[in-house]
């Protein structure tokens, strides 16, 4: 049943998209609202998921050595949200994390994984942002035990152009960067995040009301990631969260966001997966 009614939701955003072009606004609230799963953070949450309504208001806060933050309004209310930025700040914030004021923001926020947006998906998603509408929250101001860096993806350093993303297994990489798949898929070290030994290998622990999630291997490992795996079980894993075994999986991963997602996009992430060097 659940089922059913993802499929004809992820085929009304499929037909949507394709059967006209696409308007910039269009394509920001359809990254925003699939793939890059803003709602997962920014939106209060209840206990049936986002709270109807105040989409975008204020989300969740995280209490860590190096941090203490919310994720803040980002309605266009001009007060407790964005709504008196200029352009130029949301997209230095989304493509660097830098704040107007010049302070680096906590690295909660994936920017690391935005470097490489398009100038053209850039602008959709600051047309989108544009037209949501003024709620007043205010979140809890920002707390930073040390300075705040970012954990940028090796390859997703600088922008791609729109004609790198007519490669399937590039745009793959691309839709996987900007969802910041490899972000909780791989573990950390003393220096941060293993890119170079353990990217994808799972293993890092996420506690929160759920309980503990501990992230898995998704590279093309036969034995111990989605080497042996079906394109539909892995599709199954990713957009409702339904393992190879049928087990449900828990958060924080954004299943319901990326149900929404186009079937193109998925099987592009897919195939750029299968790509990823296999660790056991
Ligand atoms: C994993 C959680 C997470 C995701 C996903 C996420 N954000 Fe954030 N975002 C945060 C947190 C936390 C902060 C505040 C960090 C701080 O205060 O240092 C933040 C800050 C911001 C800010 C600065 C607002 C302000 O008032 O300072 C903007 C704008 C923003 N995010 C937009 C977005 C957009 C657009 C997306 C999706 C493309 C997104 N975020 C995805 C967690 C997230
Ligand atoms: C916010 C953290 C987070 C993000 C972002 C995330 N995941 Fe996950 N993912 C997890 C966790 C944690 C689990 C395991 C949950 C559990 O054990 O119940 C998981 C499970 C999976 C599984 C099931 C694997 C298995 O062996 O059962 C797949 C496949 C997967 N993720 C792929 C992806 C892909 C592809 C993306 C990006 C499009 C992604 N994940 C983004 C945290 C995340």
């Amino acid at each position: 049943m659940w089922r059913g009614t993802f499929a004809a939701l992820s085929l009304c955003v499929f037909i949507g998209t394709a059967a006209h072009a696409e308007t910039l606004v269009e394509r920001g609230s359809y990254l925003v609202n699939t793939v890059m799963t803003c709602g997962n953070c920014h939106s209060p949450k209840g206990p049936a998921g986002d709270i109807p309504g105040k989409h975008f208001s204020g989300g969740l806060s995280w209490d860590e050595p190096p941090f203490k933050v919310t994720a803040p309004n980002i309605t266009q209310d001009k007060e407790t949200g964005i709504g008196s930025w200029t352009d130029a700040q949301i997209k230095t914030l989304l493509r660097t994390g830098m704040a107007p004021n010049g302070a680096h923001i906590a690295m909660v926020m994936p920017t690391g994984f935005y470097h490489i947006l398009t100038d053209r998906d850039l602008d959709a998603i600051v047309a989108y942002l544009r037209t949501l509408k003024p709620i007043r929250n205010a979140v809890p101001v920002p707390i930073y035990k040390m300075p705040q860096t970012e954990h940028v993806l090796p390859g997703a350093e600088k922008p791609f152009t729109e004609a790198m993303l007519k490669d399937k297994v590039q745009r793959g990489f691309y839709l996987a960067s900007i969802s910041h798949c490899m972000e909780c898929h791989t573990p950390m070290g003393p220096q941060g995040r293993l890119w170079k030994t353990r990217l994808g290998a799972g293993g890092f622990e996420m506690p929160g009301p759920w309980g503990m999630s501990v992230s898995r291997n998704i590279t093309s490992s036969k034995t111990k990631g989605l080497g042996n795996w079906t394109d539909a079980q892995i599709k199954l894993a990713i957009q409702h969260g339904i393992d190879k075994d049928g087990n449900h999986l828990k958060p924080p991963m954004g299943f319901p966001y990326y149900a929404n997602a186009t079937d193109d996009d998925i099987d592009a992430i897919i195939a750029y997966l299968r790509t990823v060097p296999p660790q056991d």
